[in-house]
C-alpha cells in the first residue's frame, strides 16, 4: 500500500503540485492521466523522492514519514521501496541487460552476486527477454529495453513500482509488447502507479483512474466509473479531446 497526503512542490516561485493526495491498494494498478504540464512526472518523481517535496506525508509498508523533512536514510528506505519505469528506460548503457537488472539487486541491496543473478535471470525471463541477457542496450530495441527496465524494476520486490509514461518514447510497432508486459505484471498482482497517455490500456488494466489537472488530481474514481461516468468538466474535456471517438466508447 502507498499512501500520499497533500503534497506539495514548487519550482523557483512555480507552484507545480498543489495539494495532491492518492492512495494505491496493495495489488492494485492505479493509473494518473492529465495533459502535459500538469505535473504527473513531477509527482512521481517527489513520491520516488528523486525530487524533495516542499510540503507532504507519504506512507508505504511500514514507513511513515514527512517527505519535506526527510534524512538521508529514511530517504534511501524510501526509495528501495519502491521500483522506478522511467519513460526513457534509464538502463545504464556500458552495462548488459542482465548486469543492468542485478546491480540494484547486487549493489544496493546487498544480495550476494549469485543470488542477484538468479533473481535477475528469473525477472528477465518474465519480461520474456533470456535470450537476450547478454546485450548492451545499444544491441536491444527500444521495446526490448523497457522490458528490461521493467524487470529491473520488480525484480528487488518493491512494495509499488510507479512508471512514467513507460511506453511514450516508443515506436507505435513496439508499445504493444512493453504494454502486455505490464498487463502480465498486473495480473500477477504487482501493485504499481502508471502514469499514460495510453487510454484503452488504462481501461483494461487499472482498478483506478485519476485526472490530474494543474497540479492538482481533480477526479479519481474506479476505472469503470471514470471512464462512463466522469464527473468533472475538465476529465470529460480531457476525455474527449484525447479520444475523438469518446462519445461513442461509453
Ligand atoms: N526541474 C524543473 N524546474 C523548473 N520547472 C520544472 C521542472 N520540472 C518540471 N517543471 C515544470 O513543472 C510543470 C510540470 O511538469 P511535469 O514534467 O511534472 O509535467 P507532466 O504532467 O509530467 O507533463 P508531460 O505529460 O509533458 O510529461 C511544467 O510546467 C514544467 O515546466
Ligand atoms: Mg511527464
Amino acid at each position: 500500500m502507498l499512501e500520499i497526503k497533500n503534497i506539495r512542490k514548487k519550482y523557483n516561485d512555480l507552484e507545480i503540485l498543489k495539494g495532491v493526495d492518492l492512495r494505491v491498494e496493495k495489488g492494485n494498478v492505479d493509473v494518473i492521466l492529465g495533459q502535459s504540464g500538469s505535473g504527473k512526472t513531477t509527482l512521481l518523481r517527489c513520491i520516488d523522492v528523486l525530487e524533495n517535496a516542499d510540503a507532504g506525508e507519504i506512507a508505504i509498508g511500514d514507513i511513515h514519514a514527512n517527505l519535506s523533512h526527510l534524512s538521508q536514510r529514511e530517504a534511501i528506505r524510501i526509495r528501495r521501496k519502491m521500483g522506478f519505469v522511467f519513460q526513457n528506460y534509464g538502463l545504464f548503457k556500458n552495462k548488459t541487460a542482465l548486469e543492468n537488472v542485478m546491480l540494484g539487486l547486487n549493489v544496493v541491496r546487498g544480495v550476494s552476486k549469485k543470488e542477484a543473478e538468479n533473481i535477475a535471470k528469473e525477472a528477465i525471463g518474465k519480461v520474456g527477454l533470456l535470450d537476450r541477457l547478454d546485450h548492451y542496450p545499444g544491441q536491444l530495441s527500444g521495446g526490448q529495453q523497457q522490458r528490461i527496465g521493467i524487470a529491473r524494476a520488480f525484480a528487488t520486490s518493491p512494495e509499488v513500482i510507479l512508471m512514467d509514461e513507460p511506453t511514450a518514447s516508443l515506436d507505435p510497432g513496439l508499445v504493444g509488447e512493453v504494454l502486455t508486459t505490464i498487463e502480465n505484471l498486473a495480473n500477477s498482482g504487482v501493485t504499481m502507479l502508471i502514469v499514460t497517455h495510453e487510454l484503452s490500456f488504462a481501461r483494461k488494466v487499472a482498478s483506478n483512474v485519476m485526472f490530474m489537472d494543474d497540479g492538482v488530481i481533480v477526479e479519481s474514481a474506479p476505472t469503470k466509473d471514470f471512464f462512463l461516468k466522469p464527473t468533472q468538466e475538465k476529465t470529460i474535456e480531457f476525455l474527449r479531446k484525447s479520444s475523438p471517438d469518446y462519445g461513442y466508447m461509453i
